[in-house]
């Protein structure tokens, strides 16, 4: 076998996987597939997070939030709203911030069948007159990278199928949640969703990879760095192929 290019390495090491091309992920495809309407899959993990969020914040109480790697994905943003004084969608490719920035200022019609789930029943969302003015005016999109994340910055924080679905490394997934969770104050609550046991992924014509995860990985990355961990599979299966469920954790960053 040939020697492996440094440079390739040290960029690797940075980035996760150079080889993929993320400036030119195509988000329209990327949302018409996933987020065009609501799933069942959501609607689960809507009600997971929703409640876990209601729960964890005093009413009145609000502090800074992060969605790591947005993507075309409104609903982690949205199920913060009420608890974030400001949201920052943090996302590498160049084609999510665009959208993104088009998004929050004139959401998708299907984006009210996620606010709908997730505001029933809960009065601290339901409170809201206006949500969509609410996302335009506390969400910013910022380009970054999830392995450059600042440690000790965010009062709560989401990140949904990005550490697992971003490279085929179970040592960059591993240090990608670390990032994430790092990124948080002590204390503050977090809700992270992944695929299980995905072999990677189509959007548009091009591939991504991932990294084959199970709850088990999960609970080993996470439970030394958080408290009142809770790790929840849900079913879902009609996404796509290669992939066995959903899994969504929920706990607060360890003092
Ligand atoms: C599978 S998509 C998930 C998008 C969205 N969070 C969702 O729930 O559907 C993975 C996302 O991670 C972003 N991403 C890739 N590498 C990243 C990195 N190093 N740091 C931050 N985001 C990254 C991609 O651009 C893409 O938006």
């Amino acid at each position: 076998m040939p020697p492996i290019d440094p440079q390739v390495l040290a960029l690797t090491e940075l980035v996760g996987d150079p080889y993929v091309d993320w400036d030119h992920f195509d988000s329209q495809a990327y949302f018409n597939h996933n987020y065009g309407d609501l799933r069942i899959d959501d609607r689960r993990i809507i009600e997971i997070v929703s409640d876990f969020f209601q729960r964890a914040f005093p009413a009145n109480k609000s502090g800074r939030a992060i969605d790591v790697g947005s993507g075309a994905n409104l609903y982690p943003a949205l199920t913060m709203l009420p608890y974030a004084s400001g949201v920052t969608l943090f996302e590498r490719a160049f084609t999510n911030r665009e959208w993104l920035e088009n998004e929050i200022a004139g959401p998708r019609k299907s984006w009210k069948l996620f606010w709908d789930a997730i505001s029933a029943g809960r009065p601290a969302y339901a409170n809201i007159s206006n949500p969509w003015d609410l996302l335009h005016r506390r969400a910013e999109v910022v380009e970054g990278n999830v392995f450059s994340l600042a440690p000790d910055q965010y009062d709560m924080g989401t990140m949904f199928f990005v550490a697992e679905s971003i490279t085929a490394r179970m040592d960059k997934f591993e240090q990608a949640t670390r990032r994430f969770i790092g990124s948080l104050k002590a204390g503050a609550p977090f809700a992270a969703a992944f695929m299980r046991d995905s072999s990677g992924y189509i959007v548009g014509d091009q591939r991504f990879p991932a990294c084959s995860v199970s709850e088990a990985d999960v609970r080993r990355v996470l439970a030394p760095v958080a408290r009142m961990l809770e790790i929840e599979t849900v079913e879902s299966n009609d996404l796509r192929d290669g992939y066995c469920g959903m899994m969504v954790a929920t706990g607060r960053k360890k003092k």
